[in-house]
């Protein structure tokens, strides 16, 4: 049994990867926005329910960047020591309102990556000390390419994939797994009406192949895999080709 800090855990991606980290026998600390209080609590009850597991609700805001490190400091005092810690956080607002409002790209960025790294961040020194844990974020393909209908979404996610693998580097060899997953469009309320559902994954599908990538000890994982190789083409595409692409 360990102990799991999901951030972000109302996140349709989440509520699943949740049930995947409980049914494993798993105490699970749902956090999120106290706005939701309501919605996690539900979610801990839910978790109780079908798993038999401990579960509790803590509150942080990503925006507060300056409270983030207190925060997983309270977690610990009163949940317990943090053995794996899920960023599911995320932000992707319309590209075009972003482009003219730097404000909103600025409070977009710290949401999907200053947040990250100042809570996984903080969480990986403990580890460190410990010499065990496991840190899994959320990379996209979004970020393996800059593309006009959404770039600034992608260079947060192009950041954080980077300071994964530094994190990842930096731990090598000290038993802590750091796990970047980088999901195709998949069905929760962040891609609500962009793209036909039966274009998207299932978050459930998603859910259980970050369960196993976390069990394999696996590094980067795109879900459904064949995003790898729908990117490693898009990638490599000769910029003449891709200037001209609607993408
Ligand atoms: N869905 C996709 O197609 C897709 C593809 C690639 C990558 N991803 C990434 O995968 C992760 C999960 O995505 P998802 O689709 O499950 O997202 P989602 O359902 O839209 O949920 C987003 C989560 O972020 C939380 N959040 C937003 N602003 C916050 C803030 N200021 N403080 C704390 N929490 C905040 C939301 O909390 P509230 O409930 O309080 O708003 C919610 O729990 C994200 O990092 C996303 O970028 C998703």
């Amino acid at each position: 049994m360990k102990n799991w800090l999901i951030l972000g855990a109302t996140s349709g991606i989440a509520v699943p990867l949740a049930r995947e980290l409980a049914s494993r026998g798993n105490r699970i600390c749902l956090a999120g926005r106290r706005e939701n209080s309501k919605r996690l609590e539900l979610l801990a009850q839910d978790l109780n329910a079908r798993f038999g597991v401990e579960a509790a609700v803590s509150y942080f805001d990503a925006v507060e960047l300056e409270r983030l490190e207190a925060f997983i400091d309270e977690v610990e005092e009163t949940f317990g020591r943090i053995d794996g810690v899920v960023y599911a956080a995320g932000l992707m607002e319309p590209q075009l309102h972003l482009q003219r409002d730097f404000t909103a790209a600025r409070r977009q960025h710290d949401i999907n990556y200053m947040a990250a790294v100042g809570l996984l961040g903080h969480t990986a020194r403990k580890m460190e000390a410990r010499r065990r844990g496991h840190i899994v974020a959320f990379g996209s393909p979004a970020g393996d390419r800059g593309r006009r209908s959404n770039y600034l979404y992608g260079a947060d996610k192009a950041a954080l994939h980077l300071f994964m693998e530094g994190l990842r580097h930096r731990l090598a060899g000290k038993r802590i797994t750091v796990l970047t997953v980088k999901p195709g469009p998949t069905d929760t309320p962040m891609t609500a009406g962009m793209r036909k559902p039966r274009f998207k994954a299932r978050p459930e599908d998603v859910a259980r192949d970050i369960a196993r990538a976390i069990d394999d000890k696996r590094t980067v994982i795109y879900t459904p895999a064949k995003w790898r190789y729908i990117m490693c083409v898009i990638r490599h595409l000769p910029w003449f080709i891709f200037k001209r692409l609607n993408l």
